[in-house]
């Protein structure tokens, strides 16, 4: 089979509050959106890596000419993104499937753009853990807090067993043709794989990583930049 990345950054990302999109906000003068592309690209076996966008976005563009040159060729800008991040990486499976020809059996990735942590080596997990699967899965961890749920006036209303719970982090790994159907007849979900569980496909959790957390406020930024440090896309 062959192997595609769709990434969607079309979001606003209204929660971190800043005037600029968060895929833009920058590391080390280097942007979100860049940073979540290089182990996509570092990764020989995805023949393409497709970053939607939203209509007009001029951004994304200058964040991928901060990339290294000979990975930019596997690289796509597609500025069909939609209201939601469901419409936008259903846009780039349509663009997907008219332009490289991405068959039914293919595997497709969907990754965040605001998931700049994510390591070469569970990138690599992800796919050997799949290898042979028939629907696919995600990267996700464990929760190994203690869940509340809130009740009016920020009490706790219950303590929910956090067995069995996982968070569900990206990317996320399936075949082509099962996850488009899924997308299209599941326009509610906030994930991939939320789509394919509707569907009653069997959905495979691979072990991801504390350090592939989702940019979404101001603190996740902070707590980012001290991890990348100074290193560079
Ligand atoms: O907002 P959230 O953190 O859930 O966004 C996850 C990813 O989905 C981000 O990379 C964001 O840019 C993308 N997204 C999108 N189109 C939308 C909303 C979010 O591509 N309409």
């Amino acid at each position: 089979p062959r192997f595609f990345a769709v990434v969607p950054a079309a979001g606003v990302g209204a929660r971190l509050g800043a005037d600029v999109p968060k895929q833009y906000l920058e590391i080390a003068g280097t942007s979100l959106l860049a940073w979540s592309l290089r182990p996509l690209l570092r990764a020989a076996w995805i023949e393409q890596v497709l970053v939607v966008v939203a209509p007009g976005d001029e951004r994304a563009a200058r964040a991928c000419a901060a990339l290294a040159g000979g990975a930019r060729e596997r690289l796509r800008v597609v500025a069909v993104g939609g209201a939601t991040r469901r419409d936008s990486v259903l846009a780039g499976l349509l663009a997907l499937d008219r332009d490289p020809g991405c068959g039914g059996h293919d595997w497709v990735l969907v990754h965040d753009a605001a998931r700049p942590g994510l390591s070469d080596s569970a990138l690599a997990r992800l796919r050997d853990r799949l290898d042979g699967h028939p629907a696919g899965g995600l990267l996700a961890l464990p929760v190994a807090d203690t869940v509340k749920r809130a009740g009016a006036g920020g009490e706790v209303a219950a303590t929910v067993p956090r067995e069995g719970l996982w968070l569900a982090q990206t990317p996320q790994m399936f075949r082509f043709g099962p996850l488009r159907a899924a997308l299209e007849r599941h326009p509610e979900v906030t994930d991939e794989a939320a789509a394919m569980e509707a569907q009653r496909e069997p959905v495979l959790l691979v072990a991801g990583e504390r350090r592939n957390f989702k940019v979404t406020t101001r603190d996740d930024l902070d707590m980012m930049a001290a991890l990348l440090g100074d290193a560079r896309p």
